[in-house]
């Protein structure tokens, strides 16, 4: 493949969708958006499609003649998928993509068993369902892993859109996945968790959100630049017992923002300077 391959997406959800416009915005031609034959899905497909220039299909109706087929289906769906679509075209010298963080490219076995190289490629972002807000790929960066032939591919895929790419091993990736979970969904769902906190203090959620803005823009930063140890203050780096204590006991009007709570000052009593380490222990242990 010397020129830039065409590309079929299979999924138009949020990844879908948003690698569709970076690859059209990169020069790639996007063939076709092929989506489940259902009345939603086919609204997405062809919203998407619209705007790509490209054809709204279903798996019934799609010609398949992409170089290139990227499933952008949910994890748990993508095995099956590969399975349904493997009849419906000659793979021999095609590419087929997944990008799913945690699973290998071995769930496209049936497209590779005709003929195609198979790989997945994860750019570690986050795409939110808000087509304004999808984010640029430039520097995120793509685990990739597969077959030669369609790592090959991948690779100037993902360098085309920017990206920072690197070779992942096969049984690294459900690790490697776990911290993107740290770094997107759990942090959002910590700061879920902190708005329950501060709506037991009467704070409604858009003043929270303002409250939090700040301190919480610093600590990425801090964090970013500095490290973990470094960004890390309050009461349990300077080994406060007594709030740590008043905290607690004023977190049980939200048990599970406590428990959240008693979680992670375990966590940092593992891996950060925690003042105190051994009083800390122990009033979290509720002893
Ligand atoms: N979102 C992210 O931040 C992100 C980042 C990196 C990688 N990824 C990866 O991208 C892939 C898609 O994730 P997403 O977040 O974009 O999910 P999503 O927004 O929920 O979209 C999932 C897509 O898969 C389709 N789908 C779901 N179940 C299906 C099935 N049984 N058969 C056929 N199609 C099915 C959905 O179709 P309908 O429209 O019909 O529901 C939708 O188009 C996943 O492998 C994920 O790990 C996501």
């Amino acid at each position: 493949m010397s020129r830039k391959p065409e590309i079929a997406i299979v999924g138009p959800g949020r990844l879908g969708a948003a690698l569709a416009r970076s690859l059209r915005s990169a020069g790639y031609t996007i063939s076709e958006v092929i989506s489940r034959d259902l009345p939603e899905s086919r609204r997405r497909a062809a919203r998407l499609a619209r705007a790509l220039g490209a054809w709204a299909r279903t798996p019934a109706t799609a010609s398949f003649n992409a170089q290139v087929v990227w499933l952008c289906v949910s994890d748990d769906a993508i095995r099956a998928c590969a399975q349904a679509l493997a009849p419906k075209t000659r793979w021999k010298g095609k590419v087929a993509f997944h990008s799913s963080g945690a699973l290998s490219s071995d769930l496209l076995a049936a497209c590779r068993r005709r003929g195609a190289a198979v790989a997945s490629i994860h750019p570690m972002m986050t795409f939110g369902r808000d087509d304004s807000s999808t984010p640029s790929m430039a520097g995120v960066p793509f685990a990739i892993e597969g077959d030669a032939r369609a790592v090959a591919v991948a690779r100037r895929i993902a360098r085309d859109l920017g990206g920072d790419l690197f070779p992942i091993p096969k049984q690294n990736k459900v690790l490697y996945h776990a911290l993107g979970s740290f770094s997107s969904p759990l942090v959002v769902a910590t700061l879920a968790t902190a708005e329950r906190v501060a709506a037991a203090a009467g704070i409604a959620r858009p003043a929270a959100a303002k409250i939090m803005q700040p301190i919480l823009q610093q600590t990425i930063l801090n964090y970013l630049r500095d490290g973990a140890a470094a960004a890390f203050s309050g009461p349990i780096v300077r080994g406060d017992l007594a709030t740590v204590r008043k905290h607690l006991a004023a977190l049980k009007k939200v048990p599970e923002a406590r428990q959240v709570y008693i979680a992670l000052v375990r966590a940092a009593l593992k891996s950060l300077p925690v003042g105190r380490r051994q009083e800390m222990r122990r009033v979290v242990s509720g002893e």
